[in-house]
């Protein structure tokens, strides 16, 4: 089975999580530091976004899986925004990135909010109908079966659950455009030589972006795995999008 990794294709899907997993391991301790970086602190915004999309309750009992979570970025904003009540499971394939999470959330205090678990998005070690949330930022392009990952997605939330995924998407601003793939292929690549030392994790990164689907056809997939009511938002022209689905 050939798998697409960045504009190369290798055989297998697990040889593209392989690399996706050394790629992470490699850029852990400067994850947080590169995403503002690379995206001059836009990522803040757009996971602002998410988190107000969602708006988590206030109150105690309320509980979200945050997949692909990495360093906890986004669980962590969730629990703020839910006035510490929420509580969380925060789920990486990757334990370098979980580490950094877990003494990011002692650091915070929020370590009593959120578990961090190890675990693929393909197939989650959890119960049926466990979530009243399932959020995911830009990890689903980094799962090579995408349609699996969308179905456990489908599957832990509870009857009522949500469904939200922050991702690069596609530009539809006509000058924006050209700026963005400039700024892709030159600028991000030299950023991950001088910062992380990494240039080829970066143009990994640049690659898997182009070539996941576009709003609408991931919003398909979407409707595909069992979701209703989809919907999505643009963020940045387009640079970024937010999808949202219901588990009814
Ligand atoms: C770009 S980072 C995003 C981290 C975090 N969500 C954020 O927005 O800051 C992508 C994450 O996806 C994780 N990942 C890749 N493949 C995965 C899989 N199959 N299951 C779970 N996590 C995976 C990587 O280890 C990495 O931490």
């Amino acid at each position: 089975m050939e798998t697409a990794y960045g504009f190369s294709t290798v055989t297998g899907r697990e040889e593209k999580q392989a690399r996706v997993n050394e790629v992470f391991h490699r850029v852990a301790e400067r994850y947080d530091l590169m995403n503002d970086l690379m995206s001059g602190g836009l990522h803040r915004l757009w996971k602002g976004a998410m988190v107000s999309w969602l708006s988590p309750p206030h109150r105690a009992g309320w509980r979200f899986i945050d997949v692909a979570g990495g360093t906890g970025d986004v669980a962590f904003r969730i629990v703020e925004a839910s006035r510490r009540k929420a509580s969380g499971t925060v789920l990486d394939i990757n334990a370098s990135m979980l580490g950094v999470g877990a003494e990011r959330a002692v650091k915070r205090g929020l370590q009593d909010n959120l578990v961090f678990v190890e675990g693929n998005a393909e197939k989650l070690a959890l119960p049926d109908s466990s979530f009243d949330a399932y959020t995911i930022a830009f990890g689903i392009r980094n799962v090579p079966r995408i349609d699996l990952a969308l179905a456990e997605a489908y599957r832990v939330l509870k009857p009522g659950g949500r469904f939200l995924c922050l991702e690069f998407s596609e530009v539809d601003m006509p000058v924006l455009d050209k700026v963005y793939e400039a700024w892709s292929f030159k600028a991000i690549p030299q950023i991950g030589q001088l910062v992380a030392r990494d240039r080829e994790s970066y143009e990994y990164l640049v690659e898997s972006i182009r070539r996941f689907p576009n709003q609408e056809n991931f919003a398909s997939s979407i409707r595909a795995a069992g979701f209703e009511r989809v919907t999505y938002r643009n963020l940045s022209g387009g640079i970024a999008a937010i999808h949202s689905g219901w588990k009814l």
